[in-house]
Formats: C-alpha cells, sequence, structure tokens
C-alpha cells in the first residue's frame, strides 16, 4: 500500500491540497487533526480544560471514534454523532493543540490512524505522520508558508462561510498553535529528516498543487 505523509503548520493549505491529491489519485484522504480537534471538543462539551492532561485522560475511555470516506469527504463520528463540521472552529482547533500535547491522546489515536493505512492507498496530513505515525511512508512532504499567508487563507475561509472572525485574531491563533505545536514535547511540529519542504508562501493552489504532484511522482508510480 502507498502512503503519502503530509505535515506542516496550520493554514499552510494541507487539507485542501491533500483532499484535491487523493480524489485525482484514488486515494483515502485521512485527516489526522479531525481526531484531535474531536476529541478536544468532547473535552470542551464536558467542561474540562484541554490542556487538563489528567481530566482529559479520564474521559478517553467514554470516547468511540469513526472515521468514514463518504464521496471522496472524511466525515468524523463522536459516539456516533457526525461532528465533522462542529469541529470546524476556531476554539475547537485551539482545543485539538491543545490535546495534541497529551501523550495518551496521541497514543489512542495512533492505532487508528495507522490502521487506516493497512488495506488502501492513504494521504494522511498532520503534524507528526511523517515522524511518528507512518516513518516508512512512501513519500513524506513538509507543507509550510509564512503566518501572515496562512492566517490570511483561514480568514478568507471563514469569510467564506460567512463567519465573522476578525484577522488579527486568526493571526494570533495561528502564532500561538504554531507555538504550541512545534514547543510540545509529545511528537512535535517538526519536518522529517527525510521529506521534502514545499513552501507555498508565494504559490497559489494550483502552482501548489503541481508542485506536490511532482514531489509524488518522483516517488510513486
Ligand atoms: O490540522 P488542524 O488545524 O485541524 O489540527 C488541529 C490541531 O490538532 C493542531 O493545532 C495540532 C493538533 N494535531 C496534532 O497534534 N497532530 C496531528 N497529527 C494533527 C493535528
Amino acid at each position: 500500500m502507498v502512503s503519502v505523509a503530509i505535515d506542516g503548520p496550520a493554514g499552510a493549505g494541507k487539507s485542501t491540497l491533500a483532499r484535491r491529491l487523493a480524489a485525482e489519485m484514488g486515494y483515502i484522504y485521512v485527516d489526522t487533526g479531525a481526531m484531535f480537534r474531536t476529541i478536544g471538543l468532547y473535552a470542551l462539551r464536558k467542561g474540562v480544560d484541554p490542556k487538563d492532561n489528567a481530566a482529559v485522560n479520564t474521559l478517553l475511555p467514554e470516547i468511540g471514534l469513526r472515521v468514514d470516506c463518504i464521496d471522496g469527504e472524511q466525515h468524523i463520528y463522536l459516539n456516533g454523532e457526525d461532528v465533522s463540521t462542529a469541529i470546524r472552529t476556531e476554539e475547537a482547533g485551539m482545543a485539538a493543540s491543545a490535546v495534541g500535547a497529551n501523550p495518551e491522546v496521541r497514543a489512542f489515536l495512533l492505532e487508528l490512524q495507522r490502521g487506516m493505512t493497512k488495506t488502501q492507498n492513504v494521504l494522511m496530513d498532520g503534524r507528526d505522520i511523517g515522524t511518528v505515525v507512518l516513518p516508512d511512508a512512501t513519500v513524506k512532504i513538509f507543507l509550510t508558508a509564512a503566518p501572515e499567508a496562512r492566517a490570511r487563507r483561514r480568514w478568507l475561509e471563514y469569510q467564506q462561510k460567512g463567519m465573522e472572525v476578525a484577522f488579527e485574531d486568526v493571526l494570533t491563533d495561528v502564532k500561538q498553535r504554531d507555538y504550541q505545536d512545534t514547543h510540545r514535547a509529545a511528537a512535535p511540529l517538526k519536518q522529517a529528516e527525510d521529506a521534502v519542504l514545499l513552501d507555498t508562501s508565494d504559490l497559489n493552489f494550483e502552482q501548489s498543487l503541481a508542485a506536490m504532484k511532482k514531489i509524488i511522482a518522483e516517488k510513486v508510480n
């Protein structure tokens, strides 16, 4: 089975690019951020501080997670409820970043993530896919862009969804999440030694897509 690992900071365009590539290549797209967001969302709903590892850990046995691919779109279920839309808020993103620093949460999700690559070709995106989850991935890409470029893209996405968010707030969140994701002890965001670096700050979507296809084509026939 072929696996393509795509890591990088929030807003680098990982999910949009990976989704499109997966559709074109006939692969399954696995968005691991959605899994952390779901756990973050559950903690918020239970009134538990996502930064409180011990409290979050007591919730884990209550959490049933299931991921399904419907018409090329990943759907994620929390104890049977489709939370694919509910997890797409700034708040759930910050909560995801907080629970992502919790080693027990990472261990809880690892089996699920690895299991998905056993029977199907996947494009998996996240923060530690090339370094921890799939160290033997066929292709590893580290996708990044300047914080301002990433915040602008996130802000435009919110605008398109009719969500009123100030650009400065999005930029602050992007920087804070970068800090949290790169400074945590458990599986911090970092480029795998054998990953190809792609900076999309000055590339539009089509250019980024073409660059990724080139990197993948060099490793996969
Ligand atoms: O990709 P995203 O913005 O949906 O991810 C939300 C947060 O989840 C991110 O800030 C850090 C965490 N995360 C992680 O720790 N490991 C992953 N493989 C994916 C996401």
